[in-house]
């Protein structure tokens, strides 16, 4: 069995005082929580406070990103074991928007998974095609492709702790949201996939989660789905009581 796994993804929002606002309150609403993993990834700046008082909750924290060097002189950087002495355990590897902006490649989205791996981080890796891709019918090649080159080197026992987020880049942020049917069709494709790359052992383990435009509203349908282990969720992560009812579901 799959434990059921929320994320929130809070992106370039929250100073520290902002998250630990929130963190106090979501905390309040949803006490101890054990049938699933819920996670925060909160900004750099606000990750070890946030971690601090997250201490003693059932609640994780994650980063949004990392560098694939382990050290040196690459400015404006961040390593794996830094997040890992701030107390993160998962981080979120080639969102769109680190694709579209900071130009990351599956290259690079390979390496940065390496890189979490070694040490111990549960990478959450993000996969999705364009509203062009998906109109001319290109969405499982280009997703199938992306999970293909994220897991280029790895062995079926580092894989079964991976989190795979599958986000249609035409939903992130725009209100839009796959159907719950079609969503589940492309991680039923995905999963089937993997399971004939590595095995059905390690494709029944890995979760994989829906990212887009998630909301309170669409979240019981999308996680009732069968192939879905969880979400991804940004904007309506960013207020403790949206996050706790999508969290709740
Ligand atoms: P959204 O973002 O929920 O605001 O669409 C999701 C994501 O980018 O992970």
């Amino acid at each position: 069995m799959r434990t059921p796994l929320i994320i929130a993804n809070w992106k370039l929002h929250k100073t520290i005082r902002e998250s630990l606002a929130f963190v106090n309150k979501f905390i309040s609403i949803i006490g101890k929580v054990y049938n699933r993993d819920i996670v925060l990834c909160p900004p750099f700046t606000a990750i070890y406070q946030v971690g601090k008082e997250l201490s003693g909750t059932t609640v994780k924290l994650g980063a949004q990103n990392l560098f694939y060097e382990e050290k040196g002189a690459y400015t404006g950087e961040v390593s794996a074991e830094m997040l890992k002495e701030a107390g993160c355990s998962y981080v979120i590897i080639g969102h769109s928007e680190r694709r579209k902006y900071f130009l990351e490649t599956d290259k690079i989205i390979n390496a940065k998974i390496k890189k979490a791996e070694s040490y111990g981080l549960i990478p959450i890796i993000c996969i999705g095609e364009k509203a062009e891709e998906k109109d001319s019918g290109k969405t499982r090649e280009v997703v199938g492709r992306q999970m293909k080159e994220a897991l280029r080197d790895f062995t079926s026992t580092q894989l079964e702790k991976f989190v795979l987020a599958y986000e249609p880049i035409w939903a992130i942020g725009t209100g839009k949201v796959e159907t719950p049917e079609q969503t589940n069709e492309v991680i039923g494709y995905l999963r089937n996939l993997l399971s004939s790359l590595y095995g059905y052992s390690v494709a029944s383990k890995v979760r994989f989660l829906y990212g887009g435009s998630v909301k309170p509203e669409n979240s019981t349908s999308l996680l009732s789905q069968k192939e879905v282990d969880g979400l991804l969720v940004g904007g309506a992560s960013l207020e403790p009581d949206s996050f706790a009812s999508i969290c709740k579901v």
